[in-house]
């Protein structure tokens, strides 16, 4: 009633300005409209208390008895079963923060033994559910013994627990030359897409361990996920915005629209940003899962001896824009040496030929006083090189067993430029 009141100095007047001066403090200091919208709308992320994890084989019995062999009773043409009801989403088996075992990985055997419903292949269907998703995991690989038995004991039971349909590829880089991930990648979809119509690949480094099963191996209909948002090494936060290297995943059109990844890539970095950059040019964009899902730990270790840092990277990047049409799945060649079905995954070992440039690893620190520098027409020919005609001299192989190594390798670190210093110095501006 005294808010009726005519003058300016009214008690409720005042009030309201108070009031009113409150609200704008509030406004601004929730972030704005955003801020407030989330304050009273509960947008916040998803909260995980990852202080107390659960055992990553967590709910493992849950799952159902494998499917009895079907019985050719001679009633009725085999396999016809009646069909599943669809798996639960989300799957009512997820634990959420599991704890990652990074030492003293269990042998093969006892992984097999502790996951009885993978079958040859690193192949798993859920047994009492018709699966909403068919994943392809594609990892990388060569030399990592450990590190890709700490993957399998973690990866199998996390993805059972998801109740999807899902195999492991191993793919092997045969030989001595430098390592090229990417090319690697590239192989690994196109063999996948052999074996079955997978709905979504996975590409994953075999170093990377996810801490939280609500982290589903699935990708987004639309657009490439990037899912390793917050790991462990780089403070669980995303080091630069267009990061895109650990774990991501694109459907079999996502791959094709941006024609694969680079073929030409050998030793550590840039590919991944080279593949980002792909996501841009061919009109997508990269989503990704909230920063408390995304969590992973990183095994950590030593570079490896033939993934050294490539001091062409940043040359590389810069013509991404140029070259992502006619370099990637249109230009990949490679020779399947093996196709093997381990019980725990598929492991395929292939020839991806030399690196053409393998000689200038002698002097890690220095361009080569009498050779071009990565001449635009010498890259191109990487692509394209069969890999059973190297074009390369001929004391390339020799030179490769007894290259001076850099002292000591860095892990995946894209923040770090210590080896490739003068060439990181002059282009600063590429990885930022
Ligand atoms: C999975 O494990 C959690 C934690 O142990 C438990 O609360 C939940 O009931 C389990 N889910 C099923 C389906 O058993
Ligand atoms: C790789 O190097 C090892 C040791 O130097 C050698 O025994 C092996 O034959 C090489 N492999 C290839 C494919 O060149
Ligand atoms: C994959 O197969 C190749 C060829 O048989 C073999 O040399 C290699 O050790 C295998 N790698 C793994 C990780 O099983
Ligand atoms: C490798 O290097 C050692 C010492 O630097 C040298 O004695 C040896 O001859 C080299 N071997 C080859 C194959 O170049
Ligand atoms: C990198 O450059 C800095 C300064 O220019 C120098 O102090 C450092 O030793 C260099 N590091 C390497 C690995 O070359």
């Amino acid at each position: 009633m005294a808010c009726y009141g005519r003058s300016l100095d009214s008690p409720c007047t005042l009030a309201l300005l108070v009031g009113f001066q409150f609200a704008f403090v509030l406004y601004f200091s929730l972030g704005g409209f955003r801020g407030l919208v989330s304050v009273l709308v509960h947008t916040t992320e998803p909260e995980f208390d990852y202080s107390r994890p659960h055992d990553v084989y967590t709910n493992l019995s849950h799952l159902g008895p494998p499917p009895p062999p079907p019985r050719n009773t001679g009633t009725g043409p085999p396999g016809t079963t009646p069909p599943l009801k669809e798996c639960q989403l989300p799957s009512p088996l997820l634990v959420g923060p599991v704890s990652v075992h990074l030492s003293a990985p269990l042998s093969l055997e006892e992984i097999r033994r502790r996951n009885p419903l993978v079958s040859p292949g690193g192949h798993y269907s859920p047994p009492d559910c018709e699966p909403r998703h068919h994943t392809a995991i594609v990892v990388p690989y060569r030399n990592r013994q450990t590190h890709l038995r700490t993957l399998l004991y973690h990866l199998h039971p996390f993805l059972q627990r998801q109740q999807i349909h899902y195999s492991i590829y191993i793919v092997q880089q045969w030989g001595n030359s430098t390592f090229n991930r990417a090319k690697l990648l590239n192989v690994g979809v196109r063999e996948a897409l052999r074996d079955e119509d997978w709905g979504c690949i996975f590409l994953h480094d075999v170093d990377l361990l996810p801490e939280n099963d609500h982290n589903t191996y699935t990708c987004h209909k639309q657009f490439p996920t990037h899912l390793s948002v917050a790991m462990d090494k780089f403070r669980y936060r995303l080091p630069y915005p267009q990061y895109f290297g650990g774990v991501s995943a694109v459907t079999p059109d996502q791959y094709m629209k941006m024609n694969g990844f680079p073929n030409h890539y050998w030793g550590w970095g840039g590919e991944d940003d080279d593949i980002a950059a792909r996501v841009r040019l061919s009109g997508m964009k990269i989503v990704r899962p909230p920063v408390a899902i995304g969590h992973y730990k990183m095994i950590k270790h030593k570079g490896d001896r033939g993934n050294e840092q490539n001091p062409r990277r940043f040359d590389l990047l810069k013509r991404t824009r140029l070259n992502w049409r006619s370099d990637g799945i249109n230009s990949l060649t490679y020779d399947l040496l093996s196709r093997e079905l381990e019980p725990l995954y598929t492991n395929l070992t292939v020839n991806i030929g030399e690196d053409p440039h393998l000689p200038l690893l002698k002097f890690p620190n220095q361009r080569r006083p009498g050779r071009p520098p990565a001449p635009k027409a010498a890259t191109r020919k990487a692509a394209g090189t069969p890999p059973k005609s190297p074009d390369k001299p001929p004391d390339v192989g020799t030179l490769a067993a007894n290259v001076t190594r850099p002292a000591e390798e860095e892990t995946r670190d894209p923040t770090h430029s210590a080896a490739a210093n003068q060439t990181t110095q002059a282009k600063p501006g590429v990885i930022k």
